[in-house]
């Protein structure tokens, strides 16, 4: 797993490819239950879509993401956005609520962003995240497995993705000190309507680091035609095979 993600992160693409990020966070934000009044962090902001609502139920909230095009965004939408990556939070018992959708699975290693997280709320303050789980993008994964493998390199060594099963992410927020109130794997086929070159280029930089510029674009073909009878339906949409991880835990009081 690379520690440093290359992943290039610009949020005028993320704004016309990744759209469905936030827009499938509705159910992490009921289950965060935002209260007028309350001080929330969003860890792994991007471009402060969800932040912006979770705002909207009147609590203050402050919004981190390691890339500094993403937290821009965010602050152009009026939100009190940092740059932060998740490794590195610096707050002590200050929040009621850790918020996080799609972005702990970037984030390593998952024990120190556990801790910043447990250091950052305040006694009886709860955890609320989803992330990939155990199986995401397993199509996507094993195809950049099969075409690199035929260029000598093992792609995992190379994926910058953590994607735990319950029972693993689970033991270690009990270790951190949590208690686990829910956590559960929830498949959730996603339709991705700019397609998989469009995909590719916005979340897989890291695989594609290694190789010489000009064979980039002839290894992204044959992933594509790899995954297109896997992942692409009868009417042409690309339906990415994403598993999430959805968890509520809570300190004590
Ligand atoms: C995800 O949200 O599951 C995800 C996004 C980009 C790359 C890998 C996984």
């Amino acid at each position: 797993m690379a520690e440093l993600s290359k992943q290039h992160w610009s949020a005028q693409r993320y704004a016309a490819t990744a759209h469905f990020v936030p827009a499938f966070g509705a159910p992490v934000v009921e289950l965060l239950d935002p209260k007028p009044g309350e001080r929330i962090l969003d860890l792994g902001c991007g471009d402060g879509v969800l932040t912006a609502k979770i705002a909207a139920a009147g609590a203050t909230v402050v919004a981190v993401d390691a890339a500094p095009d993403m937290v821009a965004a965010a602050q152009a939408k009026g939100l009190d956005a940092r740059v932060c990556p998740g490794q590195n939070l610096a707050f002590e018992r200050e929040f009621d609520a850790v918020f996080s959708n799609a972005a702990l699975h970037w984030m390593h290693p998952p024990e120190t962003v556990i801790a910043g997280v447990a250091r950052a709320l305040k006694p009886g303050g709860r955890f609320v995240a989803e992330m990939g789980g155990h199986n995401n993008t397993a199509a996507i994964q094993v195809a950049f497995r099969a075409v690199l493998a035929r260029r000598g390199i093992e792609a995992l060594s190379l994926s910058p993705w953590y994607f735990p099963s319950a029972a693993a992410y689970g033991a270690k927020l009990e270790a951190a000190g949590f208690s686990v109130e829910d956590i559960a794997i929830i498949p959730r086929p996603t339709p991705l309507e700019a397609g998989m070159d469009a995909w590719l280029d916005a979340f897989a930089d890291d695989f594609f680091a290694p190789l010489a510029p000009a064979d980039r674009a002839a290894a992204k073909q044959e992933i594509i035609d790899l995954l297109q009878p896997i992942l692409r339906d009868e009417t042409g949409l690309w339906i990415a095979d994403y598993v999430r991880l959805r968890f509520k835990a809570v300190l004590p009081g």
